[in-house]
């Protein structure tokens, strides 16, 4: 299809909540589309007014889960900010997390000197995220915040100091926007509950 004006549109309507339901019946809606949009646009601008324009963050992402959290974040932020990926195994299986936590992919830049904004879809027992912050602070980064989509509570074993949570939620399994199931259910556009799952839940 040739492209001729200089303004493209895209259709602004994302599939309803209510469609991805029907086809995902096992998942319930804990926070809906629409909720977590504007929560995340409230973050995006909050740290977007937090740091200097001529002195931005790099935004560090966890792989894999936090990156369509990352993806709509960064694009509520108003300031010329950089992004990396590390990606990081607790050794876990399915639903449980042994609390052992391994390295699998490193950050491609140096973040000596930088401010580094850690983006992590969601705090649980802290063992990741307070493993992760240990190793970035050995490379002298000028400031180490975080930002996690979601936090349960009741179930965090380490103190991770969070600079901003989009959603305390209670202690259930939960997927989409990102977070799996065995590697499904990333691609929901909404947080749910996931019915039916044995076993002890994360
Ligand atoms: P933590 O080390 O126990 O804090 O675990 C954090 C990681 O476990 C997250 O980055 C997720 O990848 C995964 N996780 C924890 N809780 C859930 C959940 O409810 N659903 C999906 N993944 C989860
Ligand atoms: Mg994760």
């Amino acid at each position: 299809m040739a492209i001729e004006t200089a303004v493209i549109a895209y259709p602004a309507e994302q599939m309803d909540d209510a469609l991805w339901q029907a086809r995902f019946p096992e998942v319930q809606v804990l926070i809906d589309s629409a909720t977590l949009q504007a929560r995340v646009r409230e973050l995006g601008e909050q740290i977007a007014r937090d740091y200097e324009p001529d002195n931005p963050p790099l935004l560090v992402g966890v792989l894999k889960g936090s990156l369509v959290f990352l993806a709509d974040l960064m694009r509520c932020m108003p300031i010329p900010v950089s992004y990396d990926f590390v990606a990081i195994s607790s050794y876990g299986v399915e639903t449980h997390t042994s609390g052992v936590v391994r390295l699998l992919k490193d950050l491609d830049t140096s973040i000596a000197g930088r401010h580094v904004l850690v983006v992590e879809d969601i705090l649980d027992t802290g063992l990741t995220l307070s493993y992760l912050l240990e190793l970035l602070r050995t490379r002298n980064p000028a400031s180490l915040k975080v930002c996690t989509l979601l936090r349960k509570r009741a179930r965090q074993k380490v103190a991770v100091p969070v600079d901003y949570c989009g959603f305390d939620i209670p202690d259930q399994f939960v997927v989409g926007y990102g977070l799996d199931y065995a590697e499904r259910y990333r691609n929901l556009p909404f947080i749910g509950v996931l019915t039916g799952i044995e076993g002890e839940v994360k």
